[in-house]
Order: C-alpha cells, then structure tokens, then sequence
C-alpha cells in the first residue's frame, strides 16, 4: 500500500486516472486556431459599425474662413491653437454659443488658451494678420502647449489656419 493509498479500492483507482487525465491536458494543452478568422469578424461581431463615417477632410482655413464656423447655425464648432484647427463640435458644450469658451469658437484662441483667458482682446481681429504670440512668457507658451497636448487627445485635428488672402 504505497503512501497509505489503497489503490485496490474502486474510488481511488478512479480518481488516480482522473487527475492523470486532467494533468496531461495542463502539460500537453492542445494549441487550436482562434475561432474568429479576419474574414467572419464582420459576422462574429454584430455590434460593430459596418463602415464608418467619412474621414474628416484636412482643411486649410484662414482666420476668415474660420469664423463661420462659431456653432451659431447649429453646424460643426472649430477653433484654432498654434495654427492647428480643432474641431470641437464634440465640446459643443463648451465652445457653442451658450457655452463657458464660445469666444473661442471659430477664432484663433492660442493666446487665450496661454494666459488661461478669455477676455476678448486675446482674439486677434478678423482682418488682422496670425497673432504670432510675441510676447508670451515660457509658461505661457507651456500653457498653451498642454492645451494642445489635451485637444489633441479629446478631438479631431481638421485643418491649419494661415493668413487671410484678401
Ligand atoms: C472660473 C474659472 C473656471 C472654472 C470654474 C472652470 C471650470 C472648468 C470645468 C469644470 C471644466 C470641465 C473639466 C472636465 O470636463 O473634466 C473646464 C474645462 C475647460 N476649461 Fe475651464 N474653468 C475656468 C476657467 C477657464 C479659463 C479662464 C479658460 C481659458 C482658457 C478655461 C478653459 C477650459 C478649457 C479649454 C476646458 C476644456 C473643455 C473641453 O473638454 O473641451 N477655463 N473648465
């Protein structure tokens, strides 16, 4: 009777082939393929979409251009930082026309976005040439940049803003 085991009893004997045949599937596990191959997912997963929506288009915009879109027609809301356009009808919220930063919206708001303001002389006029943000303190400009850094995370890049053409 080794290890004080009688194997001659039945219920033993049965739980000695069990724990080999359990053992042998943890040592040699059976490697199968996945089930769900690239050309069933569509199938295999029903909830997701089946194409998505187009691209937003990479724009170029100038501070004229811009300003139509201010979410005052109840259309997309865009804003500018450092020359990148945001578009931020997604924060509809915050940059519609009741919202806290609507100064903000279809404008250059680099300057506001640095001094944490957004009084309205931080908005550059319509028909005056890019604020070239002369003037800024380092911690302004780092400022500004997380603004960036956070924008960039939240919404979709859609274009850069140059010079007016006319
Ligand atoms: C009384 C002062 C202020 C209060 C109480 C305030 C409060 C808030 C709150 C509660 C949020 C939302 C945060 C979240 O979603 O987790 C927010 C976001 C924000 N705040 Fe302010 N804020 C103030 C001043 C300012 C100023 C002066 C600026 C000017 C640059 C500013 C710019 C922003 C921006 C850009 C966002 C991000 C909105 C987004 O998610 O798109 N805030 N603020």
């Amino acid at each position: 009777m080794p290890f004080g085991i009688d194997l001659g009893a039945p219920i033993n004997t049965a739980l000695l082939l069990a724990n080999i045949y359990f053992a042998q599937g943890i040592i040699f596990p059976k490697v199968s393929p996945p089930s769900v191959t690239p050309t069933d997912y569509k199938q295999s997963y029903s909830w997701m979409p089946k194409s998505h929506p187009p691209t937003v288009i990479f724009e170029t915009f100038t501070p004229k251009t811009l300003a139509k879109y201010d979410g005052r027609d109840g259309g997309r809301v865009l804003l500018a930082i450092k020359g990148m356009v945001f578009d931020v009808t997604a924060g509809k919220s915050f940059y519609g026309p009741d919202g806290p930063y609507g100064n903000f919206a279809g404008r250059d708001a680099s300057r506001g976005m640095a001094k944490q303001s957004f009084d309205v002389d931080m908005l550059t006029p319509l028909d005056q040439p890019l604020d070239k943000l002369e003037g800024l303190s380092n911690s302004e400009i780092d400022n500004m940049n997380g603004w960036i850094d956070f924008f960039s995370h939240k919404y979709l890049v859609c274009g850069k803003l140059v010079e007016n053409t006319d």
